[in-house]
């Protein structure tokens, strides 16, 4: 049998910690043959580390048997230690009367300490992913304050706007949503992301055709699939948090365990394909194969799509310009 593997979770008492935790024990991110040591990391207030206890009496009344071991800490080198999956949830969230530039340093700080620590403790293949917002940005920082790491293993989810865009699609077309191949979003993940389904394919059909409706893709698809993180805070008064966590197990199963030449979005840092900056954590289409993703290349990209790129970089350039320097 396979020896245990250690993911670091943080944010772990939080509304996706919550949605996330029992999915990882249970052996939906890994596979079912995969013993997993949960390393959880909170922030040290009492409220907080009580909370995170109360979650732990839960994943141990699940019995489940994959569950090696549970640590939990407020100390991030504790939570990162050997780990070789770190799952970067918590973040600080906007408060009332925040302005967008307090956001993005209040998670520059959190960030950049976790990068440190990553840095210091982690497997030198710990594969990173960044949930907490503004995500993108979040994990540029982290991976620049993990200079001894490399650069791609730090990534930000943007799978939740690739399956939200995936099951707009098989609602307007009737069609099952696994049937679907080659989605791409590109971007921030944030409403400037731009999901693109132009070579999109069902059974072998071209969704672009089957839909055949560019004003529905500009006035419906793309402002739905924007928004929808907005819709969700607006009808549940909570932000999502079960579709993010799934979005989350995604992410980290195809990384680990492969595509099988399927595309997925994934934000990785640039190299310059498509002529995005190097290092810009950007959503592109990859595919995972041995523990590793690639970019699809080659792809063609229309004057509308080089717009829609153009915008959602110019906001991940402002935001990176925002914290330059904390770095
Ligand atoms: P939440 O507020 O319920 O939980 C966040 C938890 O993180 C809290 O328990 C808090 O104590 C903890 N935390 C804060 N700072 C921390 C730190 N420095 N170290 C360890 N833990 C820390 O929030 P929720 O709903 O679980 O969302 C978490 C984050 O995920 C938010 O930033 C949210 O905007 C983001 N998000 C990202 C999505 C994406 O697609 N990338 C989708 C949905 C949410």
């Amino acid at each position: 049998s396979k020896s245990p593997v250690r993911v670091a979770v943080t944010g772990a008492a939080g509304q996706i910690g919550y949605a996330l935790l029992f999915r990882i024990a249970s052996g939906e991110m890994l596979g079912k043959d995969q013993p997993v040591i949960l390393q959880l990391l909170e922030i040290p207030d009492e409220k907080a580390q009580n909370a995170l206890k109360g979650v732990i009496m839960e994943l141990d009344d699940c019995a489940f048997p994959l569950v090696a071991g549970i640590v939990a800490t407020g100390d991030p080198e504790v939570a990162f230690k050997d780990a070789d999956y770190a799952l970067l949830v918590g973040a600080r969230p906007r408060g009332p009367g925040m302005e967008r530039k307090d956001l993005l340093s209040a998670n520059a700080q959190i960030f950049t300490a976790q990068g440190k620590a990553l840095n210091k403790v982690a497997s030198r293949n710990v594969k990173v992913l960044v949930v907490g917002n503004p995500a993108n940005t979040n994990a540029y920082i982290a991976m620049k304050s993990a200079p001894d790491l490399p650069a791609k293993n730090f990534t930000a989810m943007l799978r939740l706007d690739h399956n939200r865009a995936a099951s707009q699609i098989a609602a307007k077309t009737g069609k099952p949503v696994d049937a679907i191949e080659k989605l791409a979003v590109w971007g921030n993940h944030s409403p400037t992301m731009y999901a693109d389904y132009r070579f999109a394919t069902i059974g072998g059909q071209s969704v672009k055709q089957l839909i055949n409706d560019d004003v529905w893709n500009k006035d419906t698809f793309l402002p739905t699939v924007g928004k929808r993180g907005a819709a969700i805070i607006a009808a549940r008064g909570l932000s999502s948090a079960a579709s993010a966590a799934n979005a989350a197990i995604d992410h980290m199963r195809d990384w680990a365990l492969g595509t099988n030449g399927k595309w997925v979005t994934m934000g990785v840092p640039s190299n310059g394909e498509y002529g995005i900056p190097k290092d810009v954590i950007f959503g592109y289409p990859v595919t995972t194969e041995n523990g590793e993703y690639k970019i699809v290349e080659g792809l063609d990209i229309d004057s509308f799509s080089q717009e829609r790129i153009d915008f959602t970089l110019k906001e991940l350039l402002e935001e990176q310009d925002g914290v330059k320097h904390l770095l």
